[in-house]
Parts: C-alpha cells; structure tokens; sequence
C-alpha cells in the first residue's frame, strides 16, 4: 500500500499492520486507498488471516460502515444464531459483546456452529478500555496443528452436535442476567418477535428446533469440528467446542457454581456440545482444547479509530477481560 508503513507486533505475524506514513486526514483518501488496494487485502488476509489499520482518520459508525462497503469484500449479514449478547446499532453493525467485563471470551471463529458463517469479520475500536480489554487473536491453522492428534482425529471423524436453549420471559433468568448479560432471549437470537419467522430461519440455517413450555426454544445442530479453507486449502481447526461446553475453565469456578442452578433442569442449559452421535466430551478433552488455545493466543491493544480486518476462517478472536468503559464494534460479511 502506497505511502504506508507494514510491520508486525513483535514475532507475531497475526495482525499485519498497516500505518499511514503522511498522515492522512481525509476519510475519502482512505476509502479510495481500501478499493484501489483490493486484491492487496486479500492476498494479505489469506497470508497473515488478519489486517489491522491504525492511524487513519476513522470516527464512528458511519466511517465503519463505510469502510467495509468500499473494502468490498462481502455483503454485511446478521447474527442469527449468535450466543454473544449484543446491540445492533445499525444494519449489519453490532457492538462486539455486552458479556461482563471480568469475563476472558476465549478464541473463537465468529459463529463456526452454523452452517452460513461469515467469511470476514471486522473491529472498530471506538473506546478502548483503560486497563485490559485486547481482541485476542490466534491462527486457527496453528491450532490445527497443535491439537493432540487423537482429539484432532476424533473430533474430525464425529463432527459436533451444539444444543443451545432460549428463554422468553423468565424472572430467574432476567435476574441472573442482571447480575452479568449472557443468557440471550430467542427474540435476540432470531431479530423477530415471530415465532413462525424463528421457524423460518431455523430451517434456512438447517437448525433442528422444539418449542418447549413456558415459551423456551432448543435449538440444535450438527457441524463439522475441522474445515478446509475454501480458498488456500489449509486445515483449520474450526469449531465452538470450547464455548458451549460447561466448563469450570470457560466460567471460572465463581460463575461455574452460579450456573450450576440453571445446569440442573434440562431445558435452562444455555449451551451444550457433544459429539455428532450425541456422546459426551470429556473434560480432560476441553481442558487440553483450553490450554492449546491459551497457548496460540496473541494480544494486541486497541488505540481509537483502529479498523481490524480477520479472515474468520484462518483466524480466531476472543476479548481479554477490562476494566472501566470500552466500545468496539463488528460486522460480519459473507461473499456475494
Ligand atoms: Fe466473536
């Protein structure tokens, strides 16, 4: 890219950096330089799996918005099906999470668990945090790689079945929610109040549902645990596991025992993951996805108005905990 800087954070090599030399005060200047270096983008997302542009002249929302239409790498999508609470602030953008700032959100490829999952994901930094608070990224193709080949070779002969259950109305979970935002209502999950639209878009993205009493929805689906990239053809270690198992190590013990109330009654289970056949997953099997997954993390640290670019196979995210206020926002995009 013309009259810019490329360097690395260190020895990582996920995200590229990219660093106005002149500074640019023109926000037209930069939208023009992203459509004319198009093919640049992607040659270097498919290389590095992430871009992170720093130091271009980026406000809010708008200029988000704006970026990713010129970028032009795909048409923005919703996030039906998504387990993360959120707020849409306009179409196809959406504040990064409203989980509790003291919980670590570990790497993750944007919703592997659906069959229509984005390809590109991307973060604009609005506020960062005071203390804490890192997008944390990892190369999924590393961790391919360092999984332990026997879990790697049973998880990609079974594939993974995800259950996940939905509430409506509930004072217990309205209360819980109040203590810390993470159990999502159906009508969040689906954008409709329509049970009938719900239907609609379960059977699109090929969900198994079941209406249950007192208006609580279980969704389910089985998909595969190990992709190849449509595009350079590498392994990729590609599933939620690690998210929808209930696991001391994802909660912390604190939250784990909290939990533990709804993870008696069947149908207040926020998630569950098992293999394709419907058998249990170990928690020696987590724990070991868990560490490999702590160990391939790298961090970075957001200054205002940075744009980053992932390729959401090749590249997982996850959120650091913080302190104080932060507001990063996404946006999911699919090819045409
Ligand atoms: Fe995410």
């Amino acid at each position: 890219m013309q009259n810019c800087e490329t360097y690395f954070f260190g020895n990582n090599t996920l995200p590229l950096v990219i660093e106005s030399k002149k500074k640019i005060t023109s926000r037209e200047n930069f939208f023009s330089k992203l459509e004319k270096n198009r093919e640049w983008v992607k040659k270097n997302l498919l290389r590095y799996g992430g871009i992170l542009f720093r130091g271009f002249p980026l406000k809010g929302v708008d200029d988000f918005a704006e970026s990713i239409k010129r970028i032009g790498l795909g048409v923005p999508i919703d996030y039906i099906g998504g387990d993360s609470p959120r707020i849409k602030i306009k179409e196809g953008v959406y504040t990064s999470t409203e989980a509790p700032p003291s919980f670590k959100i570990p790497l993750h490829n944007e919703l592997s668990f659906v069959k229509y999952y984005p390809h590109h994901i991307y973060f604009f930094c609005e506020e960062p945090s005071l203390e804490g608070g890192a997008t944390i990224l990892g190369d999924a193709r590393k961790i391919y790689q360092s999984i332990n080949p026997e879990i790697r070779r049973k998880f990609q002969e079974n594939g993974l079945k995800y259950v996940s259950h939905y509430y409506k109305k509930s004072f217990l979970i309205d209360l819980v929610n109040r203590l810390g935002k993470g159990h999502k209502r159906w009508d969040d999950v689906f954008e409709t109040e329509s049970k009938k639209d719900v239907e609609k878009k379960c059977i699109h993205h090929e969900f198994v549902y079941k209406w249950l009493k007192n208006d609580w929805l279980e969704v389910s689906q089985i998909r595969p645990a190990v992709t190849d990239h449509p595009e350079t053809h590498e392994k990729i270690w590609f599933n939620q596991a690690q998210l929808y198992d209930f696991n001391k190590r994802l909660l912390g013990f604190g939250k784990y025992l909290g939990a533990k109330i709804l993870y008696l009654r069947p149908h207040t289970r926020l998630h569950e993951v098992f293999y394709a056949n419907g058998t249990k997953i170990d928690t020696k099997t987590m724990n070991h996805i868990h560490d490999v997954l702590d160990q391939e993390t790298v961090f970075f640290s957001w200054q205002k108005g940075d744009l980053l670019i992932l390729d959401n196979i090749l590249s997982m995210h996850g959120r650091a905990p913080f302190k104080g206020k932060r507001r990063i926002l996404t946006c999911m995009t699919n090819e045409i």
